[in-house]
């Protein structure tokens, strides 16, 4: 029997979707999982493709032509760790092992480090897009080092989503350069969701139908807002319910689940003084929606005062419009800012043009802005932040005052917009050239001798206070 020219172990819903994706593309693909129930599955739905699947480990592992090119698509954490234990036994030098999940950063630098002096390449690899997209062509952000990623390239390549700019896949760079980006990538998607949520709440409370919204989304999405996340949310409008006469959505508890991912991104951000407070914002509404309990008891005991706004509904949707592009805007630009100053403290060396490129398509936070986004870093290669791109400073001049706008009616109303409050309250102290935390600092040298900085002269400054 011919051997395979890739192993996939993992044959859950990402791992099989994988599989079958990388044999369309003309590649022998080997699986493997130890639940035998998911080994059936892969036989059935691999049916006529270029698909086996090994009973063993180390039936994958003679299964495959050398060097062994191995993607592991199994749960974050002990589990990659427990498997690796028992593969690497199995491997030869010059092998490859990938892991597609989504790792945290330091956990991939770790297994980079314990594999590297083994002659096994480890590279820890972002994927995203979800089922679909791990079937038909998926985002994908290898870290680790070049010559791992040429070894694999052709595959993943191939396999890849493709734009006008080619397959969405590229060496991200050094380490767990890969795994971070992923983070990153899924903090902004933390970020444009409750964003999305928020604009939801004030449109559904003044009045929009599902209808309604299903048609303001589907016509955002023919805009500046063409994204997956638009296209998706106005399908979402008009699904009926299997069990009763309502529209679904309306019968989904209103308690966001995580996986952590945003968590990670927030965390990671507070190590490197990074501030993302939009990202942040939306980590804690889960939170604060996982509450249910609490919150519906404290409905009892502040009833709302009003629930609509006295504006115009055309103008109500424009401004929401506008406000989600100002949104997402700034959520990009915390997510990048991120990326950039993660790359300079870890030494990852990460292209955040060539990043934006490979979101263009495939993720969850494709979306047609990234366009514009990656014009600007191709202007200029050490882009601080985008708000600083002179090809952004006229529309988010105008994108920030329907921000505030929506955050005033919002505010009125009753309606939490943390996530935008949180964008609108980033551009306005980033862009405001005097804050008055010089007052902060005169606190924290009156009761701790903290010392302050004076506008007049360099060095630090202690005053005897009292
Ligand atoms: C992707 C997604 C995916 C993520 C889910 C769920 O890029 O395909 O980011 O990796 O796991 O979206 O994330 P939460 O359960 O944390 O919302």
């Amino acid at each position: 029997m011919s051997k395979s020219q890739f192993g996939m172990i993992g044959l859950g819903t990402m791992g099989r979707n994988l599989v079958l994706n990388i044999a369309d593309h003309g590649f022998a693909v080997c699986g493997y999982d130890r639940d035998t129930a998911q080994q059936q599955r892969l036989i059935s739905e691999g049916e006529g493709k270029p698909v086996t699947v090994a009973s063993s480990l180390s039936e994958l592992v003679n299964n495959l032509e050398k060097p062994a090119r191995i993607m592991l698509l199994v749960p974050a954490g002990k589990i990659v760790d427990a498997v690796l234990a028992d593969l690497v036994p199995l491997l030869q030098k010059d092998d490859i092992v990938i892991d597609g999940g989504n790792s945290h950063f330091t956990d991939t630098d770790r297994r980079y480090t314990e594999l590297q002096n083994s002659g096994i390449h480890f590279m820890g690899m972002g994927v995203s897009g979800g089922e679909e997209g791990a079937r038909f062509g998926p985002s994908m952000m290898p870290g680790s080092n070049l010559q791992s990623f040429n070894a694999v390239k052709n595959i993943l390549e191939s396999i890849a989503a493709k734009t006008d700019e080619g397959p969405c896949v590229t060496f991200i760079g050094n380490g767990a350069a890969g795994h971070y980006t992923k983070m990153v990538h899924n903090g902004i998607e933390y970020a444009m969701m409750q964003l999305i949520s928020e604009v939801y709440g004030i449109l559904r409370d003044n009045g929009l139908s599902n209808d309604d919204l299903q048609k303001t989304f589907a016509d955002w999405n023919r805009s500046e807002l063409q994204s997956f996340l638009m296209e998706i949310t106005a399908d979402i409008f008009l699904r009926k319910d299997d069990r009763t006469d309502s529209l679904l959505l309306d019968m989904i508890l209103d308690k966001a689940k995580q996986k952590g991912t945003g968590m990670w991104t927030s965390q990671s951000a507070m190590d490197l003084n990074v501030p993302i407070p939009t990202i942040d914002a939306a980590v804690s509404m889960r939170y604060l929606s996982a509450m249910k309990e609490e919150r519906v008891a404290a409905a009892k005991k502040y009833p709302a005062s009003n629930s609509s706004s006295a504006i115009d509904k055309t103008e109500l949707i424009s401004t929401c419009k506008q406000a989600l592009q100002f949104g997402w805007l700034t959520s990009y630009t915390q997510g990048l800012d991120l990326l950039r100053q993660a790359s300079k403290a870890y030494n990852y060396d990460v292209n955040i043009a060539e990043v934006l490129r490979i979101w263009k398509g495939g993720c969850i936070i494709r979306s047609a802005m990234l366009n514009d986004l990656k014009k600007a870093y191709l202007k200029d290669i050490g882009l601080t932040n985008i708000i600083q791109s002179d090809l952004f400073v006229s529309a988010l001049t105008t994108l920030r005052n329907a921000a505030a706008k929506l955050c005033n009616i919002a505010i009125q109303t009753g309606e939490p917009v943390a996530a935008l409050a949180a964008s609108l309250n980033y551009f306005d102290a980033y862009t405001r050239a005097k804050l008055p935390v010089n007052l902060v600092q005169a606190q924290r040298d009156l009761f701790g001798a903290h010392t302050y900085e004076r506008i007049d002269a360099t060095g630090s400054f202690h005053t005897d206070w009292k």
